[in-house]
């Protein structure tokens, strides 16, 4: 499952350590923007053989290699996977992931330089049942100036806001 399709042209791409993350995926050539770079390859497994297979874990283990397709249907790219199991997760990315027909791909979505890591935003689905440091588990460290602190989405809704002084006031005298 995990072997390139002979007529598909290799990617310009190499993994190696990344300052994000463990390994990450780098461009060993310029790819242009829109560029169908590489599927991403595994195991398609059931959600419930993916809680089976993983949901043993340590709590504060986030290190997932499971991309979650549809309602029926994970890629364990920990089994048959391939490169595209190490692209790592940006808030400002230069790829994107696009399924099409139960496939994964990793496009480009802008023009990215050689020496340059690939990055696409995970958007982690948040759940019910998430515990209370659902953000602190999933917290990205990516560096870029709009880095939203989590690869969880959506972004946590900001806490609501106190009520304005006067109120206050109001309660305070009537006590
Ligand atoms: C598909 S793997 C990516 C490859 C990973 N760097 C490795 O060496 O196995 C996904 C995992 O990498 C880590 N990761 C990826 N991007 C990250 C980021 N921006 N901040 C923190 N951890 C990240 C998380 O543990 C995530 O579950
Ligand atoms: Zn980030």
């Amino acid at each position: 499952m995990s072997r390139p399709d002979a007529r598909e042209e290799a990617p310009p791409i190499e993994v190696r350590e990344s300052p994000l993350h463990g390994l990450g995926v780098f461009a060993t050539a310029r790819i242009a923007r829109g560029r169908r770079i590489v599927e991403y390859r595994g195991e398609r497994i059931s959600h419930a053989e993916a809680d089976r297979r993983y949901d043993h874990k340590e709590p504060g283990d986030n290190h997932t290699f499971l991309f979650t397709v549809d309602a029926h249907t994970v890629i364990d790219a920990g089994v048959d996977g391939n490169e595209a199991r190490f692209v790592n997760h940006s808030c400002e990315p230069n790829c994107e992931s696009v399924i099409e027909a139960g496939r994964v791909f990793i496009d480009a979505i802008r023009t990215i330089e050689p020496g340059e890591e690939l990055t696409y935003d995970y958007q982690i689905q948040r759940e019910a049942d998430d515990p209370p440091d659902i953000d602190q588990v999933f917290a990205c460290r990516c560096g870029r100036e709009r880095c939203r602190g989590t690869m969880l989405w959506p972004p946590r809704p900001p806490p609501p806001r106190p009520p304005p002084p006067r109120s206050r006031e109001r309660r305070a005298r009537g006590r």
